[in-house]
């Protein structure tokens, strides 16, 4: 099994990192448009083999497309992150041409590669690469549901005093701030539902938390965060490589599915071999449903920015 990994920047040299610790791919390959970084990157990460116990083979390249040839996955997490203040959709005009470009190069030299698409804004990148490319939308799946509901979850747990590992949440709609939709009423902790023991202020507090989590990193830290969304990222891939059936929130095309079509949007799915397989429908309140519509006008906006 290859993986390739395109953009050697923070995320994508975390998500390297993560698979290679867990031994998911036999090799590894990292591709950068910056003479060097990859090339730097990949011997960096292959250098602590010694030490982590780990077999994959790491190959790092500048721009070179050729290497990348019968990659079953390729993470995208090239483009520009954003800085403090920013939105991730002011990040379009500069990302949207290079993940078109990418997403064309990979399927060139792997015509059955899976796509995760983690450069944002990642709902409309996710829809650019599925329309740039045309492969079938099981092979296209964005990243942001799997990191938002991490995040959800960590909120839940500071507020339960709970292991994040023994809970279970999912953030759905848009990877925007103002479009995910933590469903905090469908959230459980080790099924006991988390409304029964939290209030509606609690649970508004950790809603308004979790949607704002990118957000208040890049603040603190200055850029973009790496090390959660470099975890989602190599989750997603490891279920697609080790065919594990896992079901996270990705970022899909949907036909119809809750009510909304040609769009990508984050919904629950199972991930295996085949990208992913199947979308598992929920049963939504009319809150949520109406939630779930305008984040889904909101995301069919920046989508239109891409025929302009
Ligand atoms: C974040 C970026 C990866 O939410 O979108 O940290």
């Amino acid at each position: 099994m290859k993986v390739t990994i395109v953009g050697a920047g923070a995320v994508g040299a975390t998500t390297a990192d993560n698979l290679i610790r867990r031994n998911v791919a036999e090799e590894l390959v990292l591709l950068d448009i910056k003479e060097g970084v990859a090339e730097g990157k990949a011997q960096d990460l292959a250098q602590s083999a010694a030490l982590l116990g780990f077999e994959s083979k790491i190959l790092g390249v500048t721009n070179d497309y050729a290497a990348t040839a019968n990659s079953t996955v390729a993470v995208i997490t090239s483009g520009i992150p954003r800085k403090p203040g920013m939105t991730r959709e002011e990040l379009i005009g500069t990302n949207a041409a290079i993940v078109k470009s990418v997403a064309e190069n990979l399927l060139k030299y792997s015509p059955d590669i899976i796509f995760v698409v983690v450069s944002n804004p990642m709902d409309t990148m996710t829809y650019l690469a599925l329309k740039a490319t045309g492969v079938p939308r099981n092979r296209i799946i964005g990243m942001g549901g799997t990191l938002d509901s991490a995040r959800f979850k960590y909120q839940l747990s500071l507020k339960l005093n709970a292991s994040p590992a023994d809970l279970n949440a999912l953030v759905i709609g848009g990877h925007g701030d103002t479009t995910m939709i933590p469903l905090i009423k469908h959230a459980t902790w080790n099924s006991v539902p988390v409304s029964q023991l939290l209030t509606e202020e609690e649970q508004a507090e950790i809603v308004q938390k979790t949607m704002v989590g990118g957000a208040t990193l890049t603040a603190l830290i200055g850029t973009s965060a790496w090390y959660a969304p470099g975890a989602s990222s190599a989750a997603v891939v490891e279920s697609i490589v080790r065919n594990q059936n896992k079901l996270f929130t990705a970022s899909v095309y949907l036909n119809g599915e809750f009510g909304e079509s040609d769009i990508n949007l984050g919904v629950p799915v199972l991930i295996n071999k085949h990208g992913w397989e199947k979308i598992i429908p929920l049963k939504l309140s009319t809150s949520e449903q109406e939630a779930f519509h305008k984040s889904a006008a909101a995301v069919r906006a920046m989508n239109q920015v891409l025929t302009e």
